[in-house]
């Protein structure tokens, strides 16, 4: 079946051109590896570039640091579930990283001595809890978009070879499951190819349009975590779905952490500085898990802003217009076309607003998918690696700190292709095709050749994020989450009919809307069943009923398996590379 396809060979197949898969394509393409990277997106317009407040790493420009404070704080983060040595691994590469994108040609906000400007970010400490750090460097708030073109335009010199506007349909393995590339299609002209390679890295970002409002990329459909769970691999941790305290209200659009940073604060509607009841010493830098607490709080209890009540405010009027407009220049142009308003002058409307996926596919610091086993040794999948959102190494545990999925995507883009130049060296030859190898690629795509009788993908998908967002939120209970499962369940069961868009023959970028649903149906499903299952609080996880974290019972990750739609446990790797392990404590800021 596979024949009348065209193929093409490459040494490695990306799938994604965020700022992990390009991180990687140049550590490769720089090794003289072959390299393919695809993407549904021309790769700056990949969600890496809606980053804003910069990237985490001890570099000691604006006050002390060190890498071993920057650890423990991603460990408390994480609520004590990140993974501690990829967390030791993450923190000590951390400032490598971005001395490598200034060479690359990112224009990192300066101090006056030159040296990289870095920011405040909420859970950073110095001397292991002590005084704010200030860690984040920043290209003002645009540092995302800095790190992307940079990042694309060393692959071009690197001659990366791009596959632009290609979905990937499906991941293609052999009988023992070795990885030997995708099914991919040009979405201008439905053609398909198989990339055939030798390995593969996921590198696809998240899952953020589960949620009604987020700050994410319509693109960010869990396009990679799907592709994994339909290959049998379970997911990872996915109850743990961040929400960024300020969003703006009703909307969703990012309001960087580093407004805060930079000295802003939050207000409720008696003009009350809240925070500093929540988190008496860190206030508005406290964590992000508990700072969209506190605010969801205020507002559950009537003091949220508004004629609905239901948003507080972000007040940056008294660090004055010159280092507001200076420091946060993309935020005074977002707020400018979406509220017509200065937040120079005028305090903004904010409300958490889904964000981030911490859980996500399996990987060990090297960047190997890995399929845990209950007993005996974890192993990885042959070929198959990840990096970035859509994997879960685990660095953030139930809660990723601000500044951190920057660091998580260079990093592990670069330690994955490093490990991939060392299995092309043992591995220098493509394995056969078996015949069948695109079949389920084939017939995933034939399901969407018909219109479809139901509902429309539009009205679906809306049905999804509005379910998740009522069931699945800041604050969770049991009732609503299984009622929250019943329901995406049912979702599901009407996908099978869904009706594609209304025109006279089916086009590629609607059966693609199609397909993106579908993977959103898997990931919700993951989501919510990993939710019901930990009957805890930890982090991101916030359940009334369990209000407390349960460290003997619930100090482990969950991995939720497709086929059998249930979660298991794998224990979590607290032993960092060379130090101590941080052993879990009272988390309070
Ligand atoms: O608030 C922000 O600028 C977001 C940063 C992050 O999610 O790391």
């Amino acid at each position: 079946m596979a024949m009348n396809i065209p193929s093409r060979r490459f040494d490695t197949l990306i799938i994604g051109a965020g700022g992990g898969g390009l991180r990687a394509a140049l550590q490769l393409s720089s090794a003289d590896a072959h390299v393919a990277v695809v993407s549904k997106v021309f790769p700056t317009r990949s969600h890496t570039v809606a980053a804003q407040g910069g990237v985490n790493a001890a570099l000691a420009n604006v006050r002390p640091d060190n890498w071993h404070w920057h650890m423990f704080d991603t460990v408390k983060g994480s609520d004590y579930l990140g993974d501690q040595d990829a967390i030791e691994y993450m923190c000590r590469a951390a400032p490598q990283a971005v001395y490598e994108l200034e060479h690359f040609g990112v224009p990192f906000s300066r101090l006056d001595d030159g040296r990289i400007y870095q920011r405040q970010f909420g859970g950073q400490s110095m001397n292991f809890g002590g005084e704010q750090a200030a860690r984040t460097c920043a290209a003002a708030d645009r540092t995302g978009h800095a790190i992307l073109q940079s990042l694309y335009q060393q692959n071009i010199r690197a001659k990366t070879h791009f596959f632009d506007e290609y979905f990937a349909v499906d991941l293609v393995r052999d009988a023992e499951g070795c990885l030997l590339g995708a099914l991919v299609m040009e979405i201008a002209s439905g053609e398909l190819l198989l990339i055939e390679a030798k390995t593969t890295l996921l590198a696809t970002g998240g899952a953020g349009q589960l949620f009604r409002t987020n700050t994410n990329a319509l693109i960010n459909t869990g396009d990679g975590m799907a592709m994994a769970l339909r290959a049998g691999i379970p997911l990872q941790d996915m109850e743990f779905f961040q929400f960024h305290p300020t969003g703006i209200a009703g909307k969703g659009m990012l309001i960087t952490e580093g407004a805060r940073g930079e000295g802003g604060y939050l207000v409720n509607a008696e003009g009350e500085r809240f925070m500093e009841r929540y988190a008496p010493h860190a206030k508005d830098l406290a964590s992000r898990d508990v700072v969209s607490r506190a605010i969801a709080t205020e507002v559950r209890e009537g003091r949220g802003c508004g004629e609905h009540k239901d948003h507080v405010l972000l007040k940056l009027d008294h660090l004055g217009a010159a280092t507001v407009h200076k420091r946060l220049p993309g935020i005074c142009d977002m707020v400018g076309t979406f509220l017509g308003t200065d937040p120079a002058v005028t305090p903004i409307p904010v409300a958490p607003t889904a964000h981030y996926t911490m859980g996500g596919i399996p990987t060990n610091r090297f960047g190997q998918v890995i399929i845990p086993e209950q007993q005996g040794p974890e192993e990885p999948v042959p070929g198959l690696y990840a990096a970035g959102e859509c994997a879960c190494v685990s660095v953030h545990g139930a809660n990723r700190l601000g500044g951190n999925s920057l660091l998580d995507i260079l990093v592990f883009g670069r330690a994955a292709a490093n490990h991939i130049v060392d299995y092309l060296k043992e591995n220098r030859y493509h394995r056969p095709l078996p015949e069948d190898a695109v079949d389920q690629g084939l017939a995933r795509l034939a399901r969407w050749e018909q219109k479809g009788e139901g509902e429309s993908v539009d009205a679906l998908r809306s049905e999804l994020a509005r379910v998740m967002e009522a069931n699945c939120g800041v604050f969770r209970t049991r009732e609503v989450l299984s009622d929250g499962l019943d329901k995406v369940s049912a979702l599901a069961v009407r996908m099978a009919d869904v009706r594609l868009r209304d025109h006279s023959a089916v086009f590629n970028t609607a059966r693609i809307e199609a397909m993106e649903l579908e993977n959103l149906m898997d990931v919700a499903l993951a989501t919510v069943a990993s939710a019901l299952q930990r009957e805890e609080s930890r982090g991101a996880h916030s359940r009334i009923d369990y209000p407390e974290r349960d460290d003997v019972h619930w100090l482990k990750h969950s991995l939720y398996h497709h086929e059998t739609r249930t979660v298991d446990h794998k224990p979590v790797r607290t032993k960092p590379i060379t130090v101590s392990s941080f052993p879990p404590k009272e988390r309070v800021y």
